[in-house]
């Protein structure tokens, strides 16, 4: 059995990495690694390929950055040609990003079974360029691996077969655990100067709040008042630096001593970073999930959430309106108070990756 499985941006490296490990115990299935390069700068890409081992792709697309539909395109018409010359059995796509959908596309059109990493989950917000690519992908899916019980309500309610559905768990968790030593023996607190649960990390990158100046700004503002208080670490995404840039807005760091703004973080370090921190204000997706298995507070800062098991284990709380008075109290209060309700979700320990590769596993031997 082929298997060609497919990553494209830097939370992709994290989901695959567990998966690929997994293929070593099944000699039958031929494993190839096909990256996209949709995301390539050094810290996004092959920093994450070092830590977590992923051995080198076995083809590289380079398509890089560009619209939406470029970007799909480009990708699309790339990993055509991949698939013609490798004839695999299925494609393997994660996550919700460009690269996701294209290549998930290229392969149904062509009778080549997908398997989706990560299926159901729905924030029901289609101004989200991510919920197009989870949509889609889920439809066009002929495995779909869901992290939590909410993805597979989510995929019933939209018809699709109970049959193509397994709640394997979280495989993004699968990493962290595994790397757990790893992590532990980090050095990025003493090399930021940072004391143990005193400080609070902050990630941003969602176009709905990097790529709109007022919002941008409201949101620079809150970070500088917090910064009276705590001391903040901000990894920059790409495209947020670029925002910080096009709006003239690069200032925040440069004068303001309780902020620490550094490049973004291997995965090694920015969990170690994480775990030890007083909290998070994020609006990413991983992040949610980390600081729920973790124990540490999350602050999202977004209208809604596709990972509503965070909210309901109490560790992540959603701040949906920036302009609501008294913003800042809440986050304070929310961190001082922090306690989480319930316990880690189900089947976010580790052997996501096992579970899926059973799955597919025993689908292959009924069908031969
Ligand atoms: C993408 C995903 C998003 C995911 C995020 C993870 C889509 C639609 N979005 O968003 O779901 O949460 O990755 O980080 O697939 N850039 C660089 N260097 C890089 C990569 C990007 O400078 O290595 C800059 C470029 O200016 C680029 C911009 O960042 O135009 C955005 O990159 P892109 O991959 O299009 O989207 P992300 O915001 O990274
Ligand atoms: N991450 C990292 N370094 C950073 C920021 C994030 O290693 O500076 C990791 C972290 O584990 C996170 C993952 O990258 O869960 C995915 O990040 P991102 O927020 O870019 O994507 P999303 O999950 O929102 O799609």
């Amino acid at each position: 059995m082929k298997i060609i499985n497919v990553v494209g941006a830097r939370p992709n490296f994290i989901k695959i990495a567990p998966l690929l490990e997994e293929y070593k115990k099944w000699p039958k299935i031929k494993s190839l690694l096909v990256h996209t390069g949709q995301h390539y700068d050094f810290n996004m890409s092959q920093r994450f390929f070092d830590e977590l081992k992923i051995s080198k792709p076995d083809y590289n697309l380079g398509i890089g950055s560009g619209s939406h539909a470029q970007q799909t395109a480009r990708i699309m018409l790339s990993f055509e040609k991949v698939c013609i010359k490798e004839k695999p059995d299925l494609v393997v796509v994660v996550g919700d990003v460009n690269s996701t959908v294209a290549c998930a596309l290229v392969a149904k059109k062509m009778n080549i079974n997908v398997a989706h990493v990560e299926a159901g989950l729905r924030s029901f917000d289609e101004s989200m360029p991510e919920e197009i690519n989870r949509i889609l992908t889920d439809h066009l899916s002929d495995f779909l691996f869901v992290t939590e019980e909410s993805g597979k309500k989510n995929l019933q309610n939209e018809n699709i077969p109970p049959k193509k559905i397994f709640f394997v768990g979280n495989i993004m968790i699968d990493s962290l655990v595994k790397n757990l030593r790893e992590i532990n023996n980090r050095k990025i607190i003493e090399n930021l100067n940072l004391n143990k649960k005193d400080y609070l990390v902050i990630t941003f990158h969602r176009p709905s709040n990097v790529e709109n100046k007022e919002i941008l700004s409201k949101l620079l503002g809150y970070i500088k008042d917090l910064s009276k208080d705590m001391v903040i670490v901000f990894p920059i995404h790409p495209r947020t630096k670029k925002a910080l840039e096009d709006y003239k807005l690069k200032e925040i760091g440069g004068y303001l001593k309780n902020i620490k703004v550094t490049e973004p973080l291997g995965y090694l370090d920015f969990i170690s970073l994480v775990k030890n921190s007083k909290g998070v204000l994020t609006d990413s997706g991983g992040v949610q999930e980390e600081t729920t298995f973790l124990g540490v507070p999350c602050i999202t800062l977004r209208e809604n959430t596709e990972r509503p098991i965070t909210i309901k284990r109490g560790t992540n709380h959603l701040i949906s309106n920036i302009h609501e008075e008294g913003v800042l109290e809440k986050i304070k209060n929310l961190i001082e108070n922090f306690k989480p309700r319930v316990k880690n979700p189900e089947k976010w320990d580790g052997k996501t990756a096992e579970r899926i590769l059973k799955v597919i596993v025993k689908s292959a031997s009924e069908e031969s």
